[in-house]
Order: C-alpha cells, then sequence, then structure tokens
C-alpha cells in the first residue's frame, strides 16, 4: 500500500522538474481513484483499504504538487474529478407518487402558450382567467420527506422519478428539516422541495476544504449534491445545507384546494418556504413576476435559475395530469444562459453510439456561470460551416444550467489570420470505416456497426445506463474495460458475464466483494421491463416514452421482430398498425423497423430474449366498459377537452383514433360534430353523445 511518504515530501516540491512532477502527479491522482472507489464500494467505513489520516496527506500532497504545477493537473485528480456515482451507498426507496421534472418555457411566448394550453386542456373557455402561481426555481437537488403522524421518517432523493436513494439520515441532519411537523396534520404527508446552499456558506465551506486539503466544490449546487450524499452523517450535519419546500407529494388526506394554500400550509407547519412565491392572475402578471424576480437574482443569497409557474387548484392539478415525466400543470421559465469569451484550440470528432459523428471543440478552459468549461458540442458539420467556425477563433460560449456548453458566435473580428478551418472526415476516425452523409441528413455516420469500437462501447454504455438496465457497478470505465479484455462486445455478452466472476475479482481495483456486487447487479436485471430493453438497445429516435408506446402495442420481442418482418414498406398492414401508434410518426417508424431488419440486430435481440424474462408494460385498464374499443371524438365537448377525454380513454383502455374507419366502435360526437358524424353514420358506427359517453365510463 502506497502512502504519501512514498511518493516527496511536500518541502521538496518546488525542486522537481515538471517531468518528475508529472510522473507523480499521474500516479498519485491514479491510486487517489482507486482509494474512492474501493471506499465507495464498500458498504461500512472501516472497509477502508487506507486510514482516513493516510487519505488525507495524499489528497494534501496532491493539492499542493497541483498548486506548483496547475498546468499538470490531472483530468482524474480529484479536485477536478466529478463525484463518484455512488448509487450502492444507500438503499432504494419507492416514490409513492412519481417525482417529476419540469418542461421549459424560454421566451415570453412560451409562457403564454403554456397558459393558452392549459385553459385548452380544461376546457376553460379564452377569456376565462384560472390562477396560477409564480417562484423561483432553486438551483439544488430535489428531495421528498415522509411524515407519517407528523413525524418524519424518510428523506429520498429523487433518483429516477420511480426509485429514489434512502438518504433519511443525512436529512435528519438538515436544520430547516422539521423531525416533527406543527398543527393537525395528515396520517401521511409527502413535502417536496429543494435542499440547496447559500452561496456565502459556499465560499466559506470551499475555504475550509482548501485549508484542510478537502474537496474543492465547483458551484454551491455541487457542494450540496456532495454533502447531502455522504456515507457518514456526521459529515453532512457539518455542511451548511437548506431546503425550501414547494410541492406536496403523497398526502393520506387533503390538506388544502390550492398550491399557494399548500405553501401557506408548510409555513405554519414549520418549513422554510421561498418568500419571492406569488399567484398571479394571467400569463402577463406571471412575466411581470419573473422579470421581478429576475431583477433580484443577483443580490439572492442562493442560486437560482428561473422562474416556475403552477396551477393554483390541486383539482385542475390533477386532471392536467402529466406527459412523460412532466406535468402539464407546471412550467419552468428559464433565465437566460450566461456567456464568456474563450479560444477555441482545436475540434476533435466523437463517434456516438448511433455512429454520428460529432465534432467537439476542445476550448481555453473558461469559466461560466459558476464551472470551468473547456469542451462544447459543435453538433455537426453544417453547424461548423455556419457559424464559420475556425481553429484558434476566439468564440462567445453559452451556457445555461445544466445544459451542454454552446458556441454562440465567433469573434471574426479577433482573427489574426493564423486560423485554420476544420476538415471534417469522410472516414470513422476510430475504426477507419467510411462514414457517410445521406443525402438531405445532416449528420455523417460511421458505417461501422458493431465492427466500430466507439459504436460498441457506446451502446453497452446506453444498455447498462440508469433509464434502461440500470446495473450497479458497471459504469462506463468498467464497461470500457471489459470491452477493451474481449469480455463484452454486444449487449447480451453482459449476461455471460457472472461465469467470469473469478477473473473480474482479480482486475485491479475490484477485488471478491466487488465481483460478487457486480454479478449480483447483473442478475437482479434478468427480469425487466420490456420497454427498458426496448430503450436500452440505442434505437435511433427511440426514447423512453417511444419505447414504452412500442411496448404496449408489441408486448413481446417475437412480436416486435414479426412486425418487423411484415412491415417491410409502408403498404403494408403491419406498416400502417406501427404508425397508428399515437405520437410514432413514419420516421420514428422507419428507424425501429430498419434496426430490427438487421441481421446482426435480429440475431442480438433473439440472444437477449433467451437470456432475460420480460415484462409487458402494464397495460391500461382491462375491464373498463371501453377497454380495447376503438373510439373517435369529433365536435366540441362540454364537460372535456379534446386532450382531456383522450388521456382519460386510454387511460381505461381505449384506442383514441383520429378518423372513423370500419374499425371504430364508436363516435363521441359533441357539439357541431361534421364530417366524421356523416362518415359513421354511413359506415354504422354508433354515434353517442357526450352525455351517453360519461355515463358509459362512469359505470
Ligand atoms: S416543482 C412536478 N418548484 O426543478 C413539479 N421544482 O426541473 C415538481 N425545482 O426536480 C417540481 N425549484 O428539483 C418545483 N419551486 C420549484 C422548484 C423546483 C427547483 C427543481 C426540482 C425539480 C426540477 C425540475
Amino acid at each position: 500500500m502506497k502512502t504519501a511518504t512514498d511518493f516527496v515530501a511536500i518541502s521538496q516540491i518546488e525542486k522537481l522538474d515538471p517531468a518528475e512532477a508529472s510522473m507523480i502527479m499521474q500516479e498519485l491522482a491514479a491510486l487517489i481513484q482507486n482509494y474512492d472507489a474501493a471506499y465507495h464500494n464498500s458498504t461500512e467505513q472501516q472497509d477502508a483499504v487506507l486510514p482516513d489520516s493516510e487519505y488525507d496527506k495524499l489528497i494534501h500532497l496532491n493539492l499542493a504538487l497541483e498548486r506548483h504545477f496547475p498546468s499538470l493537473i490531472q483530468k482524474n485528480s480529484p479536485s477536478v474529478r466529478v463525484g463518484h456515482q455512488v448509487s450502492e451507498q444507500f438503499g432504494k426507496i419507492e416514490h409513492t407518487l412519481q417525482m417529476l421534472s419540469l418542461g421549459n418555457a424560454f421566451t415570453d411566448e412560451d409562457v403564454f402558450d403554456f397558459v393558452e394550453r392549459v385553459k385548452r386542456f380544461l376546457a376553460l373557455g379564452n377569456s376565462s382567467t384560472i390562477q396560477l402561481t409564480a417562484e423561483p426555481k432553486i438551483d439544488g437537488l430535489s428531495l421528498s420527506l415522509r411524515y407519517e403522524k407528523g413525524q418524519l421518517v424518510t428523506g429520498a432523493t429523487r433518483g429516477d422519478g420511480t426509485i429514489g436513494e434512502d438518504i433519511t439520515q443525512n436529512v435528519m441532519t438538515i436544520a430547516d428539516i422539521p423531525h416533527r411537523l406543527s398543527g393537525a396534520v395528515p396520517d401521511i404527508v409527502e413535502v417536496r422541495g429543494e435542499v440547496y446552499m447559500q452561496r456565502s456558506d459556499f465560499t466559506r465551506l470551499n475555504a475550509q476544504q482548501q485549508e484542510q486539503g478537502g474537496k474543492i466544490f465547483a458551484n454551491p449546487r455541487n457542494a450540496a449534491a456532495g454533502s447531502l450524499r455522504q456515507k457518514d452523517p456526521a459529515i453532512t450535519k457539518n455542511r451548511p445545507l437548506r431546503f425550501f419546500a414547494y410541492a406536496p407529494g403523497f398526502l393520506s388526506a387533503a390538506i388544502t384546494d390550492t398550491h399557494s394554500g399548500f405553501l401557506d400550509w408548510a409555513k405554519q407547519a414549520g418549513f422554510d418556504v421561498n418568500p419571492l412565491s406569488i399567484t398571479c392572475a394571467d400569463a402577463p402578471e406571471m412575466l411581470a413576476h419573473y422579470r421581478h424576480i429576475a431583477s433580484q437574482r443577483s443580490q439572492l443569497d442562493y442560486e437560482i435559475d428561473g422562474v416556475v409557474y403552477k396551477v393554483d387548484r390541486l383539482d385542475y392539478q390533477d386532471r392536467l395530469g402529466q406527459v412523460s415525466r412532466a406535468p402539464r400543470w407546471a412550467i419552468a421559465h428559464k433565465f437566460p444562459a450566461e456567456q464568456a469569451v474563450t479560444t477555441l484550440e482545436d475540434i476533435d470528432i466523437q463517434v456516438g453510439r448511433t455512429g454520428a459523428l460529432t465534432p467537439v471543440a476542445r476550448l481555453k478552459p473558461v469559466q461560466v456561470g459558476g464551472v470551468t468549461v473547456s469542451n462544447a458540442t459543435l453538433h455537426n458539420e453544417d453547424e461548423i460551416k455556419r457559424k464559420d467556425i475556425m481553429i484558434g477563433d476566439q468564440v462567445i460560449l453559452q451556457r445555461a444550467g445544466d445544459v451542454i456548453p454552446q458556441i454562440v458566435q465567433v469573434l471574426a473580428s479577433e482573427r489574426s489570420g493564423n486560423e485554420a478551418h476544420f476538415i471534417f472526415p469522410d472516414q470513422c476516425p476510430v475504426c477507419g470505416s467510411p462514414a457517410l452523409r445521406p443525402d438531405g441528413e445532416a449528420v455523417r455516420r460511421c458505417i461501422g456497426g458493431f465492427v466500430c469500437t466507439a459504436q460498441s462501447v457506446e451502446r453497452l454504455k446506453h444498455f447498462v445506463s440508469r433509464n434502461a438496465f440500470d446495473i450497479d457497478g458497471l459504469g462506463d470505465k468498467q464497461i470500457e474495460l471489459f470491452y477493451t479484455l474481449g469480455w463484452i462486445k454486444y449487449p447480451s455478452d453482459i449476461f455471460a458475464l457472472p461465469l467470469k466472476k473469478d477473473e473480474i475479482a482479480a482486475l485491479s481495483g475490484m477485488g471478491e466483494k466487488s465481483a460478487e456486487n457486480l454479478v449480483m447487479a447483473i442478475n437482479a436485471r434478468l427480469t425487466i421491463a420490456l420497454e427498458r430493453l426496448i430503450f436500452g438497445l440505442g434505437i435511433r429516435q427511440i426514447g423512453e416514452a417511444t419505447a414504452k408506446l412500442i411496448a404496449q402495442r408489441y408486448p413481446s420481442i417475437e412480436q416486435l421482430l414479426q412486425m418487423a418482418e411484415f412491415a417491410t414498406d409502408p403498404d403494408t398492414a403491419a406498416y400502417q398498425e406501427l404508425i397508428s401508434i399515437d405520437q410514432i410518426g413514419r420516421s420514428v417508424a422507419d428507424d425501429l423497423v430498419q434496426f430490427l431488419a438487421d441481421e446482426d440486430n435480429r440475431i442480438e435481440l433473439e440472444k437477449l430474449a433467451q437470456h432475460l424474462t420480460l415484462i409487458p408494460p402494464e397495460t391500461p385498464q382491462q375491464n373498463s366498459p371501453i377497454s380495447g374499443k376503438t373510439i373517435v371524438f369529433t365536435g366540441t365537448l362540454a364537460a372535456l377537452s379534446r386532450n382531456e377525454a383522450k388521456a382519460q380513454a386510454e387511460r381505461l383502455g381505449a384506442r383514441v383514433s383520429g378518423s372513423v374507419s370500419g374499425k371504430t366502435d364508436f363516435l363521441v360526437a359533441g357539439a357541431d360534430a361534421g364530417s366524421k358524424a356523416s362518415k359513421a353514420e354511413a359506415l354504422g358506427v354508433s354515434i353517442l353523445s357526450e352525455d351517453e359517453y360519461l355515463k358509459i365510463i362512469a359505470d
């Protein structure tokens, strides 16, 4: 076991030449990284391979070296490395109600559109008013707190929205989170909100960390995240974390009728509620408050990145529901991005899992919006041309929230004449296969498929990623290593890894315990939701929501493969059936069919099907009065908007179609029903009034 004294004494650092320093810094960074991994993978503190005092000395020495040789700071140094993914570290908590994220608005028009959309969905007239709240969007981490009989019992991170990490012990140490709620409260109360760190506390914490040779945080949000996910609650207790309550989660009985009422209740129950929350009657009032909050932003002692608008009435929120992972009843109006100027030093090409060649700008590191940025995506070759980007240019860089930094514009007037044009390759820089750009497409792609290391590795990383197979202990590093060792090439190879348990255990940085954990994590995924597999395949344009729609229509691999066999061209019934799925258009359908028609992919899918037990998605209600029926809505409905009626019918297991055909079971005709009603009549399809329909579904 190497310790700090095996390297160099701090007092001797200034005598080192850069080559010697570089050797030491490389070894030191790798060593600390190994210790971190070993520490994070162990469940007990005492399992740590190195005493804390020795570990601290390594960190000190590394920082001292970095102060002397800043140009030699290693990419994997603990001072720059982003937090280790420590999902093994905490237990899991399934959220009673999903924790959602928010859609974004960027312009005033987006806000007007949002209000219009809400009114339309609720079938409120254009001239009607609806109350919405406006409150700051705190730049921290969301947290769900559960109180039973008024007593705090658990605290969980958002996780993937369905399952979060159990950080109860850490949450208990946050001073402004009440352990007991004041007043009469329902038996079960979930309160959601944001954990954050004040700017002033963040500056003090970093100064203290610097002094003690601890981790320096990039911004208050990272500091809050790092502090909240500590293994040792005693460390969290010493970190100045705070909490603003902003929404209810599951409640065993109603508390109020409105969001603003909930915030008032939360205040008197003992929570901190952001003082800049107000209720507005229309979009102009919301925008005025947005501008007010923006004007206060620099004076606030906490970071905010926008304003959240929420429909105030909770019954309206229920009716509005959600699309994918965001509620229809709320939106985040983001502040404009922050900008900085820097030099574009080079352009590299990255090859993604679908073979797309993406140019990436390597930049002279610069601070933008609180973090150091040294890379920015350039999207594709046209983007480089369109923005007239040359290597050596001065560029304006922009970063908004967690979004990947963007180059907004080149400062052409600053050119010295030494800048060089970038020539986009027509061969894959990784495998040498041709990189083709079909007519009309923006992206050039390597045609190497599984022959291309980059594509194979990226496909594997996607396959095990959080919203796909979510295999703990199989991060990017392990995928790359196992790939290089020739152990995995196709996703199905992952399920043969348990056979190599001993070889895995023998790898440096692994050991028996990590190998055992990995095998357990892989085996835990042998039974999995079909939609996760479909998403995990990494087919172009097929994200989680689309994967779910596909799985609902084709609930097994056999059905999927069979569809692809028959859907050879748009005239086939199989293809028509595919594009009849709501939200699946021809372009998505073509990508899916093309993927499934590929021989390699079919073989791979069959292998996966052999390893896995696939659970089809929960089918919408099977025994409602309209389950399995195909319905068409037409005309103006009085009680429900068209969208709401559609969402409700789908929940009840019906298929909602836009046009009447022989397959239509009935047409629901509102006021002023036009040609669809006549067509239904002609085809003998039964026509129901809105009232008749509502009576049927109420049964
Ligand atoms: S409401 C269903 N209100 O923003 C709505 N979220 O992008 C749930 N956030 O994960 C969120 N301040 O962590 C809401 N005043 C606020 C917020 C807020 C910050 C975060 C939250 C959420 C993310 C969504």
